[in-house]
């Protein structure tokens, strides 16, 4: 039988999820031991290739991987829901407004606001009906309002810890995120009883965990 092939996000999601995937009886030694290798093949049913979130999605549009596993926050920023099939309950945390204490949300100039996320940022601004400058930013975005690059970032909060130590206050809350099992709609049906197959022990692993 033909491998499944898994684009999983490296990092972050990669640590959370990979108990996971041996929970749900898929042999990750390779990624454990990993050092530089990016494809990993010791479960003889599947491929797992470890990239960035976006390219998860680019990966699994193109139809060269078959699943995708990525945080909503990738699926979100580039407006792509189609394909998602499973919610796990790893990855779990949120968007938030935040800034110095002195940030006032109600000030009637055009404020400036940092982000990694300009789409879901634009989104959030168009929704309150206030038109804000958005500067993208690639990472540690919580220094732009400390250093008077913007006057507040649209960012991720987990466990509140980078704001905490940078003296940043959470102004608004916006939407949450988790980590998703993402599939190509025509994989599903050229693969389905493995793909079901793996979903459903995925789920279940996920049920156990909490
Ligand atoms: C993410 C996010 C926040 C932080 C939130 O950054 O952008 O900065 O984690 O986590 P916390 O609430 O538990 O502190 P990441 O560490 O991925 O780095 P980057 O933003 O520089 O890419
Ligand atoms: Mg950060």
């Amino acid at each position: 039988m033909e491998r499944i092939k898994i684009a999983l996000t490296k990092g972050r999601t990669e640590d959370q999820v990979v108990p996971l995937l041996e929970a749900a009886g898929i042999n990750c030694e390779g990624i454990r031991n990993k050092q530089r290798r990016l494809i990993f093949d010791e479960d003889p049913r599947y491929e797992i290739i470890l990239v960035k979130g976006p390219d998860v999605l680019t990966y699994l549009n193109s139809g060269s991987v078959q699943i995708g596993i990525v945080g909503s926050d990738i699926l979100a920023e580039q407006e792509n829901f189609q394909y998602a099939m499973l919610d796990l309950n790893v990855g779990k945390c949120r968007f938030v407004l935040a800034s110095t204490k002195d940030f006032n949300p109600q000030a009637h100039r055009r404020k400036i606001i940092a982000t990694k996320y300009p789409n879901i940022t634009k989104r959030y601004f168009q929704g309150i009906g206030e038109d804000v400058e958005i500067i993208k930013i690639e990472g540690s975005v919580e220094l732009a309002p400390l250093i008077g690059l913007a006057d507040a970032i649209v960012d991720i909060v987990e466990t509140g810890n980078t704001l905490r130590e940078n003296n940043l206050q959470v102004f608004a809350k916006l939407q949450p995120v988790n980590t998703k099992v993402v599939v190509n709609r025509l994989a599903l049906r050229q693969y389905q009883p493995q793909i079901k197959s793996l979903i459903a022990s995925l789920a279940k692993a996920d049920d156990q965990l909490i």
